[in-house]
């Protein structure tokens, strides 16, 4: 029975990428098959190297568009035959073309409950920073399908985390992260289950 195969989008850290690598990627779950970024030095690429993960940068500078950036990405993720399309952390916009290549086939994790504290220029502290000036007392995680906008797509998951009275952008962000790197695994793991156990032709 062929497992899920994943490709993995990142552009910083990759501690997200990090708990795929150890809660997914593996028999029986799924198969982490690529991991892309924008940013040349993003310590996710490291990561995929340290797992054995084939994994490239592609530098926006090199295309002439956004147009044709977002092509030679996608080519390279087709080129993997991948089933799911995993943004941990990716901070481009993707074009129209991925999600009529990939429909409900790729999912994006934000730092907050959308629809709050999320959208264009809504990325890391400033996620947080937002939840701050806005004095709400709960935030979270939410895991949606990707459509052609920033954070806009059907949600597939979310998570509350309570707001403490002296929590600084990193204080709440680093335990929002901690709730990240539970939930995304987890929705990872149900839509490989879902992937691994769908009735197929050729196994009728
Ligand atoms: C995470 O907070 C994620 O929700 C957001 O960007 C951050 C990426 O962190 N999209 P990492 O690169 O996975 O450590």
């Amino acid at each position: 029975m062929p497992l899920a195969r994943l490709a993995v989008l990142v552009s910083g850290s990759g501690s997200n990428l990090q708990a795929l690598i150890e809660q997914i990627h593996r028999p029986g779950k799924g198969q982490i098959c690529l991991v892309l970024s924008d940013k040349p030095k993003a310590y996710g690429l490291v990561r995929a190297r340290q797992a054995g993960i084939p994994n490239e940068a592609f530098d926006a500078k090199d295309y002439i568009d956004r147009q044709a950036f977002n092509q030679a990405l996608l080519a390279r993720v087709q080129s993997a035959s991948v089933d799911f399309i995993v943004l941990a952390g990716y901070l481009k916009i993707l074009t129209p073309d991925w999600i009529r290549v990939y429909p409900k086939r790729i999912i994006n994790i934000h730092p907050s409950l959308i629809p709050k504290h999320c959208g264009k220029g809504f990325y890391g502290l400033k996620v947080h920073q937002s939840v701050l000036e806005s004095g709400d007392k709960q935030t979270g995680v939410t895991i949606h399908y990707v459509d052609e906008g920033a954070d806009t797509g059907p949600i597939l998951a979310s998570q509350t985390v309570s707001v403490l009275p002296n929590d600084t952008p990193e204080s709440l962000q680093k335990r929002v992260l901690e709730i990240e790197h539970q939930l995304l695994p987890q929705v990872v793991e149900q839509l490989c289950w879902q992937y691994n156990h769908q009735e197929r032709a050729e196994d009728i």
